[in-house]
């Protein structure tokens, strides 16, 4: 018997889909809410689906009424940080205004689920000190991690309010592939570095560019927190899971805990491939620190929860099993 349903916004994205499987396998249902401006809905083919908008009020009230979920996890939204550079407009929309709308939805159930939201490193802005701890000023430094910062607020305002029990997981680099090579990345276009890096070393597409190898780092390469995207899954379920007994979990920092240069992910996707990633040099970007890297203690005190498959190899090998049965090479 399901332990209950939940609803899952933007589930038919990179993250979402991987979080549908995992919580079928826990015994919870997933409905899947998505409007598939990004998503694939053959990610997830064989669990419940509406295609919709998450700001949709009158959709996500009745999806609500009929589905009473335990449990909301909310995907959904645009993530490029450039692009909020560009089009603002698009991520206070889509980020902020949609997500207010979807919590003023769940406020006509009887009760409110508890909800997760999918938050980023990128409410903290330029690192102050290293690793993040989630007490760092949050001082973000492009709209995309402006919109996540409004969200958190409202979370904390609605806590206070109306009671609602919230978790707001400040993802670092989510990476890999469903181990069970089910789901991965699939961003059209693809901005993050490791399916970029195999699909350069798989001849898909032109060199890797690498912005910027003066950096103030050992190799000069910018250094990022890539995180399996299975352990965030379980992250989410653990939280989920402390919110629907009544445990508070508030603002969680989610990352592998450990630095990796760009140079470093190019030398394990080349050892991992067999393949040379070509690449080329390419002007630093703005906005771009030199290190981002998560302390992971919280999540390890209030989640009880460690990474177990982030290591730069695990990642990339099932995200490589993922790219070859992407383009029919496997
Ligand atoms: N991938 C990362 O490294 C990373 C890091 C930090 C935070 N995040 C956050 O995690 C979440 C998921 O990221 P992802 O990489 O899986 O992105 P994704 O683009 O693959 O998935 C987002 C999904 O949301 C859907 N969507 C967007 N707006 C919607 C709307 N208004 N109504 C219904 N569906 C909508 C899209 O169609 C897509 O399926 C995002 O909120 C993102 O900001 C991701």
């Amino acid at each position: 018997m399901a332990k209950g349903s939940i609803l899952v916004t933007g589930g038919a994205g990179y993250i979402g889909a991987q979080m549908a499987l995992t919580l079928a396998e826990a015994g919870y249902e997933p409905v899947i809410l998505d409007d598939l401006l990004t998503g694939h809905r053959a990610a997830v083919d064989a669990l419940p689906f509406v295609e919709g908008d998450v700001g949709d009020v009158r959709l996500v009230t009745d999806l609500l009424a009929r589905y009473q979920p335990v449990g909301v996890l909310h995907f959904a939204g645009v993530s490029q940080a450039g692009q909020s550079v560009e089009q603002p407009a698009l991520y206070y929309d889509r980020n902020l205004v949609r997500s207010l709308a979807l919590l003023d939805a769940l406020r006509t159930l009887p009760t409110l689920p508890a909800f997760v939201f999918s938050s980023s490193a990128a409410v903290y802005g330029e690192p102050a000190a290293l690793p993040i701890r989630e007490d760092h000023p949050c001082a973000p430094v492009n709209p995309y991690g402006a919109t996540k910062l409004a969200v958190e607020g409202a979370l904390e305002a609605y806590g206070t309010a109306y009671g609602l029990r919230w978790a707001a997981l400040r993802y670092f680099n989510a990476a890999g592939a469903d181990p069970q090579g089910r789901s991965g990345e699939c961003h059209e276009p693809e901005t993050h570095l490791i399916p970029l890096a195999l699909q350069a070393a798989a001849g898909l597409r032109p060199p890797l560019n690498i912005h910027g190898r003066d950096y103030d780092t050992p190799d000069g390469t910018c250094i990022r927190d890539y995180v399996h995207v299975a352990d965030l899954c379980r992250a989410h379920l653990l939280a989920l899971e402390n919110l629907i007994q009544g445990s508070p979990v508030g603002c969680v920092n989610l990352g592998g805990g450990t630095g990796r240069s760009v140079l470093e992910v190019i030398a394990v996707v080349g050892r991992v491939t067999g393949q040379t990633v070509p690449v080329a040099d390419a002007p630093r970007r703005a906005g771009d620190p030199a290190r981002l890297v998560a302390d992971i203690t919280r999540a390890k005190q209030i989640l009880g929860w460690e990474p177990a498959m982030s290591d730069l190899d695990t990642i990339i090998g099932h995200a490589w099993t993922w790219e070859k049965q992407k383009h029919g090479t496997a």
